[in-house]
């Protein structure tokens, strides 16, 4: 059984390769959501601020969902960008974090690690991360855009009921994982990649045509409103699925599939 140990900043620091991305980290012990948080602190923070909670007593998921995890087990923070990210790429940036996370934890642990559309992070198709961008407009610009992650690290269990099965890379990997590195690998892997979100889509789009669980499949997507079935064709640029349905190729933003 793991000692809960609280993060140690200074081993995080150490392997942080970033320019900015990270460099402002804000490490609090309880918070109800990193997301919430930074999405209405009137507070001024740099590009690429990082807040990292050890527990979070209303950590928000998709579609209104809760995301919970033990403190000192899991890593549950957010990423605050307010340059260089465009409207329209909103959803590829949600699409490249997945991607990060998924590389950050293969660089690291020798798991095979596998994406759900739009931002499942899987290993041995159960759920180890899962990712909810947050943005607010101003005009017809991005003002800022929140990437809240969550990646369930150390847990030795999960009780509850789940849509997805939920792991963690100790239940995988068999040993425990040490937080402060995952979390710079990833933050490192994350700068670089934000600028592949404006400049080098197809590299975003190759991985996880790579790493998509379902694509060319049937599969059923829904939503509050739309049940949809088809072959999962495709990976759209701005992030979208591409179904084929009986009516052609329909685009989808949001859903979940089943
Ligand atoms: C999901 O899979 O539904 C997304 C889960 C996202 C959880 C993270 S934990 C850090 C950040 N703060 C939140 O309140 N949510 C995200």
């Amino acid at each position: 059984m793991k000692e809960k140990t609280s993060f140690r900043i200074e081993d995080f620091d150490i392997k942080l390769e970033t320019e900015y991305v990270g460099r402002n980290f804000l490490y609090i012990d309880s918070v109800d959501s990193t997301n919430k948080f930074l999405m209405s602190s009137k507070e001024d923070f740099p590009n690429g601020t990082v807040l990292l909670a050890e527990e979070q007593t209303n950590g928000r998921g998709r579609k209104q969902r809760n995301w919970f995890s033990l403190p000192e087990l899991a890593l549950t923070f957010s990423i605050l960008i307010k340059e260089s990210i465009s409207i329209e790429n909103l959803n590829l940036l949600s699409l490249a974090s997945a991607a990060v996370v998924s590389q950050a934890i293969e660089n690291l642990y020798q798991l095979k690690v596998n994406l759900k559309w739009p931002n499942d992070v899987l290993v041995n198709g159960k759920k180890v991360a899962g990712i909810l961008l947050e943005s607010t407009i101003r005009g017809s610009n991005l003002d800022k855009v929140v990437v809240g992650i969550g990646i369930n690290v150390n847990q030795p269990f999960f009780k509850g009921s789940f849509n997805l099965t939920p792991t963690s890379i100790r239940l995988e990997f068999g040993k425990e994982a040490i937080r402060e590195k995952l979390l710079s690998e990833l933050l490192n892997i994350f700068e670089e990649t934000l600028d592949d979100v404006q400049a080098n889509k197809n590299k975003i789009l190759n991985y996880w045509r790579e790493k998509c669980r379902f694509i060319g499949e049937k599969i059923t997507v829904t939503d509050e409103n739309f049940e949809k079935f088809g072959v999962f064709e495709d990976i759209d640029e701005d992030g979208s699925m591409l179904l084929r349905t009986q009516n052609g190729i329909e685009k989808i933003t949001f859903g979940d599939i089943n």
